[in-house]
C-alpha cells in the first residue's frame, strides 16, 4: 500500500457507489485506494470487498460503526438513497472527511444548507455528483459560450427526456417513485439540469415558475382486466411496460435484473421471484407512485436571460439543448458528438465534433463520461489541480434551491422569487 494514495471509504455500495469505486480501482488506482465499505446488501458489499481486497473488519453492514471509528481515510463517498444522505454526511464531515456526495445533496433545502455549513465550518470539501459538468459534451458547450462565438446568451431551451422505460423502472416502480419516501422528481432527476443550466448561463437565478403533474402512470389508465402483477397474465399483450418482457425476457438488461432482485448475478428464478414479490413486478398503472411524469420550468436569470426546461417521460430518453445568443445559435444533443453553430453574420452553419465519438449518455453507460469525469475531478480537487467544472458546495446548494423552488411553484401555482426563497434558509 502506497501511503501517498488518497484513501476512500464507501457508504452505500449500490449502483452509484460501485460505479465510482470501480473507477477508482480501474482508472485511478495510482491516486485512490478504497479502504472500507458499508452496505447492508450482501452482494453489493461483497463486490466492493473483493474488488478492493478489503479485510473483514473493514466491511460494515451499515455506516454507523464505520463513522464511529476515528477517521481512517481522506474521502467518504456518500451514495445511499436520497433521504439517507444527511446523517452520514454530517457525521463524516464532523470527523474530518471530505465528501463525494451523491445528488441530491440533501432531501430538503434545510438539509442541503446544513451539509454546506458543516463542510465550510470543518474546512472540508463536499463535491456533489453533478456528473454532467464533467462530460466532454457540457464542457464543450461551456467553452463555446465563454468564447463569445454566439454572443451573449439570451435564452436557452433544454429538454430532459427521461425515457418512457427508465421512468417506469425508477420513477413508477422503483426507489424514486414517491416523493414522500424519496424526493420530488425535479430535485431527484433534474437537479442535474438546474445545475448545468445555471453553470452555462453563469448568472444568478432570479425567478422560477413551474407546471407539471403525474398524468399517465395512474390507475385510471390501467388496461381493462389488468392484474396487479404483469406475471399473472395481462390481457393487454402489447404493453411496453410489461414487467415480464422488461425484466425476465430481456436477459441483457442487467440494470433492471440486478436492481429488481438486489443481486449482482441473478438467475431467472431470482427475477421471477422479484416479479412476484416486489413492486418491479407490478402493473405501472397500479403502483404507489406520486412523482410527476412531465414538468416544465421557466427560469429568469440576471440580465433578463430566460431559460425554459422540460422534463418528461414520453420519449426514448436523452437531453437536447438549444442555446440562443446575440450573434448565433447552438443546437446539440447529449450523446451526439456534433454540435451545430449557426452564425447570424455569415448565415452559415458550422459543426464542431467534440471527438469523443458517440457516447452512451445513460446511467449504465456512465453518463457520457461524467462518472469517470467526476472521479478525475475528485482527484484534481484533493491534489489541488485546477478543474473549471468543479464548484463548491455553496454553488451546488444554490443550484439545488432552483429545483426546490420549482417544486414549490408547481405545487402552489406561484412564481418564486429566488432572493426571497433563499433567504428562508439563511
Ligand atoms: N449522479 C447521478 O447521475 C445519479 C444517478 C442515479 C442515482 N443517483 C443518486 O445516487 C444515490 C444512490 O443511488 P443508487 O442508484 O446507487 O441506489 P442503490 O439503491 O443502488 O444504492 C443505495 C445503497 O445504499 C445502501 N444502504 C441502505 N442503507 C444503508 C446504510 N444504513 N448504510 C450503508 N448503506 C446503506 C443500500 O443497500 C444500497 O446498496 C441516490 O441518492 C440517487 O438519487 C445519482
Amino acid at each position: 500500500m502506497s501511503s501517498s494514495k488518497k484513501k476512500i471509504i464507501l457508504i452505500g455500495a449500490g449502483m452509484r457507489g460501485r460505479a465510482y469505486t470501480d473507477i477508482a480501482k480501474d482508472v485511478l488506482s495510482d491516486t485512490f485506494e478504497v479502504v472500507a465499505v458499508a452496505d447492508p446488501n450482501d452482494a453489493s458489499r461483497e463486490h466492493v470487498k473483493s474488488k478492493h481486497s478489503l479485510p473483514d473488519n473493514m466491511c460494515f453492514t451499515t455506516w454507523e460503526p464505520l463513522l464511529d471509528m476515528p477517521r481512517i481515510a481522506d474521502i467518504a463517498i456518500i451514495s445511499t438513497l436520497d433521504r439517507d444522505h444527511i446523517k452520514p454526511s454530517l457525521l463524516a464531515i464532523e470527523k474530518g472527511y471530505n465528501l463525494l456526495l451523491e445528488k441530491p445533496a440533501g432531501a430538503t433545502p434545510e438539509e442541503c444548507r446544513a451539509i454546506q455549513r458543516a463542510a465550510e465550518k470543518n474546512g472540508v470539501f463536499a463535491l456533489v455528483c453533478h456528473v454532467l459538468r464533467y462530460t466532454d459534451f457540457f464542457i464543450a458547450l461551456k467553452k463555446i459560450i465563454s468564447s463569445g462565438e454566439i454572443g451573449e446568451v439570451r435564452t436557452i431551451q433544454h429538454i430532459e427526456g427521461v425515457g418512457n422505460v427508465h421512468q417506469s423502472h425508477s420513477f413508477v416502480r422503483g426507489n424514486w417513485r414517491n416523493s414522500d419516501e424519496s424526493t420530488p422528481m425535479i430535485l431527484q432527476k433534474s437537479c442535474h439540469d438546474m445545475d448545468i443550466l445555471a453553470w452555462l448561463v453563469g448568472k444568478k437565478c432570479k425567478k422560477v415558475q413551474s407546471f407539471g403533474s403525474l398524468s399517465y402512470f395512474i390507475p385510471r389508465n390501467a388496461p381493462e382486466g389488468a392484474p396487479e402483477r404483469c406475471i399473472d397474465g395481462c390481457p393487454k399483450t402489447d404493453c411496453p411496460y410489461n414487467a415480464v418482457k422488461l425484466y425476465y425476457d430481456d436477459k441483457d438488461n442487467s440494470w433492471f435484473r440486478n436492481v429488481s432482485t438486489g443481486l449482482l448475478s441473478p438467475t431467472d428464478e431470482d427475477v421471477e421471484r422479484a416479479l412476484r414479490t416486489t413492486d418491479y413486478g407490478k402493473c405501472v398503472f397500479k403502483c404507489p407512485n406520486n412523482v410527476v411524469d412531465h414538468q416544465v420550468v421557466n427560469l429568469l436569470f440576471e440580465d433578463d436571460v430566460t431559460v425554459s426546461f422540460s422534463m418528461n417521460a414520453f420519449n426514448k430518453g436523452g437531453r437536447t439543448i438549444k442555446i440562443m445568443g446575440t450573434k448565433g445559435e447552438l443546437n446539440a444533443t447529449f450523446g451526439d458528438p456534433i454540435i451545430k453553430l449557426y452564425d447570424f453574420l455569415t448565415e452559415k452553419e458550422r459543426e464542431i465534433n467534440i471527438e469523443s465519438g458517440k457516447v452512451d449518455d445513460t446511467i449504465v453507460g456512465g453518463h457520457g463520461g461524467g462518472d469517470t469525469g467526476i472521479m478525475l475531478a475528485l482527484r484534481d480537487l484533493i491534489l489541488g489541480i485546477p478543474n473549471s467544472s468543479i464548484c463548491d458546495i455553496g454553488e451546488s446548494c444554490d443550484n439545488h434551491m432552483i429545483a426546490f423552488a420549482a417544486e414549490e411553484s408547481r405545487i402552489l401555482g406561484t412564481v418564486v422569487d429566488m432572493d426571497e426563497y433563499m433567504s428562508r434558509f439563511d
